[in-house]
């Protein structure tokens, strides 16, 4: 098979399938050496990036204008693409099992108009075995040909990390793998053309997706060691960040901090393996634990605040709250999975109504998705308590001057500040007599 050259030399085609965080910027430097179909279900999205607008902040709007992607919604566009590339989310269910529908989905659209001869691979995250045994039989069924003879299948899952201007597509090293030696080795060389940290030649399909739904597994549970110290050393008056920056002076220790774990990847990707496990008979301990510590922290944080609101006199009810940053993580509009949320649903249970602030986040997906209206920071004034929630740049390059500023009328020692981030110079607010915790 020599679909590589074809690709290189514009004879053959590329399709992103899933235009997101993860499929936009695939799509983008794919099209800087190929044809690039860039297809995704959602016909807002397509018009957006059709007018030059990225939503998501990852590649900017000057690079959607500029590139030669072909941006549609007609599946039928798929059939001139050789190479598929689907990117499409993997979310879970109420009760946490793996929704698999979006996978299944596209694996229907792209099987309907796959022609022979063609490459599919999947780079959302599932867990070991989707590819092969859910997906495989979809691509066979909808498109009457047979997986191996046909066409070829393989998995790269992708490791960008939103907001993150550093660490990119292309120098992050990138898993390949594929159902066979010949398409391995064919998928290695197209993705090598985009990944100047080079690729990684996974043994199988399987090996593929089980390493990254376990990367994200291993930090989650990193973090929710941090978590649970957090709330020990909370109990013991000691401040978290001094004993972490102690204990970080050892050559091996692991840089990890306390932390809401919230959006799609950390806080969703082990309950894929999870389930997995679970279908084998194996019950997880660990990763099941560490997941329980850390969906509870916005408990924790909403609890820390109505403490620190009781201890200055203030009345629980009629105090003025708000919340900066309500994405997932810091620098990206991204809300998905938030677990601010669950800061804002605890404080509801006591009758606070938190004002939320994010410059960053997408104001649209905030209403729609928790009928949340964000609040522009000159309309905050008069507030009782300040919970740092997210350390976008917005917040961490506030002059303190501007901070204090939004505090009603009354001494330090009633102005609350919920530092979640660790962002602050605590030491300086402390001798000012501010209320201050920290996680
Ligand atoms: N966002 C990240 O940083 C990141 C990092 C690594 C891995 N991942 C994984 O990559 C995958 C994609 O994540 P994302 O953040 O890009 O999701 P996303 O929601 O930003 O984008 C997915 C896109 O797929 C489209 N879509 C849904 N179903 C479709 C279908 N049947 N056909 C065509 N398009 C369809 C949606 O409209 C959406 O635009 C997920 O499995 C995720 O876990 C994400």
């Amino acid at each position: 098979m020599n679909l590589y050259y074809d690709l290189f030399n514009k004879k053959e085609k590329i399709a992103i399938v899933g235009l997101g965080y993860v499929g936009m910027p695939l799509a983008v430097a794919f099209a800087k050496k190929v044809d690039v179909i860039g297809f995704d279900l959602n016909e807002k999205k397509i018009e957006l990036y059709k007018s030059g607008i990225d939503p998501t902040n990852e590649v900017g709007d000057n690079v959607i204008k500029e590139t030669t992607v072909k941006f549609t919604s007609e599946e039928n566009s798929l059939k001139e693409a050789k190479f598929h590339i689907i990117a499409v989310p993997t979310p879970i269910n109420s009760d946490k099992t793996p929704n698999l529908s979006p996978v299944e989905g596209a694996s229907k659209l792209v099987g309907r108009n796959l022609v022979k001869g063609s490459f599919v691979v999947y780079e959302s995250t599932v867990y070991p075995g989707v590819t092969e045994d859910i997906c495989i039989p979809i691509l066979e069924k909808e498109s009457g040909l047979k997986c191996g003879i046909d066409f070829k299948v393989g998995y790269s899952p992708e490791r960008i990390n939103p907001g993150d201007k550093v660490h990119k597509l292309e120098n992050i090293i990138k898993i390949v793998s594929g159902i066979d030696d010949e398409s391995l080795d064919e998928i290695a060389k197209v993705y090598e053309l985009i990944i100047e940290a080079g690729v990684h030649r996974a043994g199988s399909i399987k090996v593929a997706e089980a390493a990254k739904v376990v990367e994200n597994s291993q930090r989650d549970i990193n973090i929710a060691f941090m978590n649970e110290l957090a709330m020990v050393f909370d109990r013991m008056e000691i401040d978290t960040k001094e004993v972490i920056d102690a204990m970080n002076t050892k050559w091996n220790a692991l840089e990890f901090y306390p932390g809401l774990v919230g959006g799609h990847c950390i806080g969703i990707d082990p309950y894929y393996f999870i389930y997995e496990a679970e279908k084998l008979g194996y019950h997880s301990q660990i990763i099941l634990s560490g997941r329980k510590i850390n969906d509870g922290m916005g408990k924790f944080v909403a609890e820390a605040i109505i403490k620190k609101l009781i201890l200055a006199n203030k009345v629980v009810r009629k105090s003025k709250v708000v919340i900066f940053g309500m994405t997932f993580k810091e620098n990206t509009p991204d809300t998905r999975n938030s677990k601010v949320v669950d800061i804002i649903d605890n404080l509801k249970e006591y009758g606070i109504n938190p004002i939320i602030v994010d410059p960053e986040a997408d104001a649209d997906e905030a209403r729609q998705e928790y009928g949340i209206d964000l609040i522009d920071i000159k309309d905050v004034k008069d507030i009782d308590c300040l919970v740092l929630a997210v350390a976008h740049d917005a917040f961490k390059n506030m002059s303190w001057e501007k901070i204090d500023s939004l505090y009603g009328d009354f001494e330090n020692e009633n102005k609350i500040l919920i530092d979640t981030k660790s962002i602050l110079d605590k030491k300086e607010l402390k001798e000012k007599g501010y209320s201050y915790w920290s996680l």
